[in-house]
């Protein structure tokens, strides 16, 4: 292929991926967009996710979730919890979130997410207008002691290293556009709450 043709490509690639996306968004009657929720493990991302993402769809919304559990024991089982594996859990997350975006599809991403680098990594691949970083709060002490998967009981024994807020960092997020603290509401409020911030960012005018 000669350079002309490769911008070519290029060029009509991007077309399609802004034409294609603005056509399925008007189809759905929906603005795709990715909201990432990260926090501590417990924190009560994969069940807010859920909740949101069926709300949503009672609501005609098409929304897809994306979870760290759920994604670490398929797509992402080659890779544990070292800094860099979570750095490219994180950037292939970002780059599948993408895909939805482009198809006209709200993802709705649930991953610890710990620092600021693997968000701002997620938030670069993404797109600042495309990404809505929602904190799920509850303190390290309040997530212990729910301690739903008995994961921290075994990271406290030294069972499993590099545990997220035990020996492994969680760096709060400074600015999130959006902080839920599941520590004071419960899933319905924390839900609404959600849904209250994200509507006006997907509805479709
Ligand atoms: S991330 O840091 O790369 O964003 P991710 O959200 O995909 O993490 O996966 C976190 C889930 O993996 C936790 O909810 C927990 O069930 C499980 N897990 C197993 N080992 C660890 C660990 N060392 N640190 C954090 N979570 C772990």
């Amino acid at each position: 292929m000669n350079p002309m043709q490769e911008n070519e490509l290029e060029y009509i690639r991007e077309i399609n991926w802004q034409l294609l996306r603005s056509r399925k968004e008007e189809k759905l009657r929906q603005r795709s967009r990715v909201i990432w929720m990260c926090g501590l493990s417990g924190a009560g991302k994969s069940t807010l996710a859920f909740e949101t993402e069926r709300k949503l769809f009672e609501r005609g919304y098409i929304a897809q979730v994306l979870d760290g559990d759920w994604l670490r024991s398929g797509l992402n089982a080659d890779l544990g919890y070292s800094e860099a594996d979570r750095e490219e859990n994180l950037r292939r997350v970002a780059e599948l979130s993408k895909l939805f975006l482009s198809g006209g599809i709200i993802s709705i991403n649930a991953f610890i997410s710990p620092t600021n680098k693997t968000r701002a990594l997620a938030r670069q691949i993404i797109g600042s207008n495309d990404f809505i970083e929602v904190y799920i709060n509850a303190p390290l002490e309040v997530c212990e002691k729910r301690d739903t998967k008995g994961l921290y009981e075994k990271a406290r024994l030294g069972l499993i290293k590099d545990f997220t807020g035990i020996n492994a960092p969680f760096e709060s997020p400074a600015e999130p556009d959006i902080e839920i603290r599941t520590d004071e509401l419960g899933i319905g409020e924390s839900t609404e709450a959600l849904l209250k911030y994200i509507l006006p960012h997907i509805s479709y005018k």
